[in-house]
């Protein structure tokens, strides 16, 4: 199934009423080219319509504001003027131009890939497009989790955090190294579907070089049409909590020496949640805030690129929004599956030792709402 949109170049009418024509003909001359002006929008759009089943919706903002996701609108003041951020569209997508024929120029959403891998061939599946992806994401925000969901899909291979490991993000060349040997089907993990991967990538926290080098990564992005999907968390006091029971000795304390990331019996994560962390209440609003920050600012450096908005809170209430994901990545619908627990179940006071703390350190704040803000899986 082809699915291109032909646009011609000559779109654009010039007339150039000549300084004898009278009223009249400068009118019409007007009403002719307002007239076509419109036809060829409509005609574009229906083809937008047609030609691709995602939605194209540029601007179309969520119609919830940030502190509903537990990031707020921010204001970041620049010298004098402040300039607020905008809500994060839920379906940015950006046109990508692939050299087409002469004077036509062509656009897929979202471009079709067919990569050559250098270690093995995909036979039988040659001839099945692939989607890039990344999972741009923070610690502890449930990435672990939706990153095996994804791969239970047979057709979905994302490979992990692989660029915790320092050598693969030293620089600006590194990093576009290890891209291509993953888009290029050529890495190999416990996830890797091989011949048949019909979406390949892989989850990239913030603060493993995505900042640092975010200018050259989005030119990457837009050049290889790899889409991103973010992936954060509503509620960051739960996500700090988690960050703090998670530090690598208390797992391994409780876990009687065994460091894992993740969870998969109830017994583990009831041993886990056994521990109540304390918050610093003193710095507490400072590191909520921070948080919120870098998200801001994620959002802001890969705004241009083709994205879908997550949050985790949204996935774990509705796994409707595993299938919008499915789509966004162009895949068979399948139901996904994980065998991870979650750790810290209940209300947020059951997992704080300095609860009435922190408490008062939030409310009547800006983050009075995180205190109340619930869920249940
Ligand atoms: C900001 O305001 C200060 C004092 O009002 C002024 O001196 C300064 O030039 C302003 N800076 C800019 C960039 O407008
Ligand atoms: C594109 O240009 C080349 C050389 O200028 C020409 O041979 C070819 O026929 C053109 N293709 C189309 C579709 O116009
Ligand atoms: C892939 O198949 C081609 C021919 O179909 C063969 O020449 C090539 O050696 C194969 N490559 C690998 C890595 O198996
Ligand atoms: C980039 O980092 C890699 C791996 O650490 C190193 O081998 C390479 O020399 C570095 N390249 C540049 C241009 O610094
Ligand atoms: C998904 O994988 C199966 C088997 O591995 C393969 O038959 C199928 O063609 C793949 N689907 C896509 C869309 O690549
Ligand atoms: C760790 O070891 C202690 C005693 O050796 C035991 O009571 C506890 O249940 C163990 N914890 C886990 C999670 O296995
Ligand atoms: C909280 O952090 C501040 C600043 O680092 C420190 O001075 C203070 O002692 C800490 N409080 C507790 C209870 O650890
Ligand atoms: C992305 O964000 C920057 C900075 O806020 C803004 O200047 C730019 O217009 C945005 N781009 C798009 C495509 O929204
Ligand atoms: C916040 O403080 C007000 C009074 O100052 C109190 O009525 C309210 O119950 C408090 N909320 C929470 C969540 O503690």
């Amino acid at each position: 199934m082809a699915e291109y949109i032909y646009l011609s170049n000559k779109d654009t009418l010039i007339i150039k009423p000549s300084k004898k024509s009278p009223l009249l003909l400068r009118l019409i001359a007007l009403l002719f080219a307002v007239v076509c002006g419109v036809f060829f929008c409509s005609i574009r759009l229906k083809q937008m319509s047609i030609g691709s089943r995602i939605r194209f919706q540029p601007f179309q903002v969520l119609g919830r504001s940030y502190s509903e996701y537990g990031i707020k609108q921010i204001e970041i003041s620049g010298e004098n003027d402040t300039k607020q951020l905008e809500v994060p569209p839920v379906y940015h997508l950006t046109q990508i131009e692939v050299p087409g024929e002469n004077d036509t120029k062509q656009f897929e959403f979202p471009p079709v890939h067919y990569p050559k891998p250098q270690t093995f061939n995909r036979t039988e599946c040659a001839h099945n497009p692939v989607q890039y992806f990344a999972i741009i994401s923070m610690q502890r925000s449930g990435s672990g989790w939706f990153e095996t969901l994804l791969n239970s899909h047979m057709n979905v291979s994302s490979n992990g955090e692989i660029f915790s490991v320092m050598d693969r993000r030293q620089n600006v060349s590194s990093i576009i190294k290890t891209l291509d040997t993953v888009y290029n089907l050529d890495w190999f993990t416990s996830a890797s579907k091989n011949e048949c991967s019909a979406a390949v990538g892989f989850k990239w926290m913030l603060n493993q070089g995505l900042m640092q080098y975010h200018k050259e990564i989005v030119e990457y992005f837009n050049r290889r049409g790899v889409s991103v999907i973010f992936l954060f968390r509503r509620n960051l006091l739960r996500r700090l909590v988690s960050v703090l029971a998670n530090s690598y000795d208390r797992y391994a304390k409780l876990l009687n020496g065994t460091h894992k990331s993740h969870v998969h019996s109830h017994q583990e994560a009831e041993a886990l949640s056994r521990y109540k962390p304390a918050i610093n209440s003193t710095l507490l609003i400072a590191e909520l805030k921070e948080m919120e920050l870098t998200a801001a600012k994620a959002f802001e450096y890969f705004n241009s690129t083709r994205h879908i908005v997550l949050y985790y809170e949204d996935l774990v209430k509705n796994r409707k929004k595993l299938k919008e994901v499915l789509e966004f990545l162009r895949l068979p619908q399948m139901k996904l599956k994980s065998r991870q627990v979650k750790i810290h179940r209940g209300t947020l006071s059951e997992h704080i030792q300095n609860w009435n703390d922190v408490k008062k350190t939030l409310n009547g704040t800006e983050y009075g709402s995180l205190l109340l803000a619930d869920y249940r899986r």
